[in-house]
């Protein structure tokens, strides 16, 4: 008979270390919502029927290999790997945290930080600037997985 209340404390523990997490990280999810939300904005002036961004269309942005890419970077998975919950690495070796905001919970929280790397790797992948809506798509792959 000890063993099932002692079970049920544990559980009772996990769980709320679990909302201890989430409890800690709130204005990470606030911040990530009102870049995405402009992000919306700016996609819905570009197209009056956007309906939303889709985490399978961010995944295969984050997979493609465009035609034009610069032959250092060929495509986001190349630094970030295929997978996003793993660690990545710049051309340098260096170390580049998890993409995904389950590993990394602080990703996509600061718009200027945000702004510029996507500046700086749409331009070297993709020869251009992304569209709100790519944008949105990646962001909202990375905050699924
Ligand atoms: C040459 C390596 C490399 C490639 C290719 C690359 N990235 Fe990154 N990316 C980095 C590095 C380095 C950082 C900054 C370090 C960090 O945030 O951990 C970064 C950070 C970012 C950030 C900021 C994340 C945050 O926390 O706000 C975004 C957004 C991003 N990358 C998107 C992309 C997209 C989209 C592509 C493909 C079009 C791409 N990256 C391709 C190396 C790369």
């Amino acid at each position: 008979m000890k063993l099932p209340i002692r079970l049920a404390a544990a559980l009772l523990l996990a769980s709320s270390a679990a909302a201890g997490v989430a409890v800690a990280t709130p204005d990470y999810a606030a911040q990530r919502a009102a870049i995405l939300g402009h992000y919306a904005a700016e996609a819905r002036k570009a197209d009056p029927a956007f309906k939303g961004f889709s985490v399978a269309a961010g995944r295969a942005f984050f997979l493609a290999h465009p035609a034009g890419a610069r032959p250092a970077t060929p495509s986001c998975s190349y630094c970030h790997t295929t997978d996003p919950r793993n660690r990545g690495r710049t051309r340098a070796g260096k170390v580049i945290l998890p993409m995904a905001v389950s590993r990394t919970p602080s990703r996509f929280t600061k718009p200027s930080k945000v702004r510029l790397w996507f500046r700086r790797t749409c331009q070297s992948v993709y020869r251009r600037q992304c569209t709100a809506l790519e944008k949105g798509n990646y962001i909202t792959f990375m905050a699924s997985q």
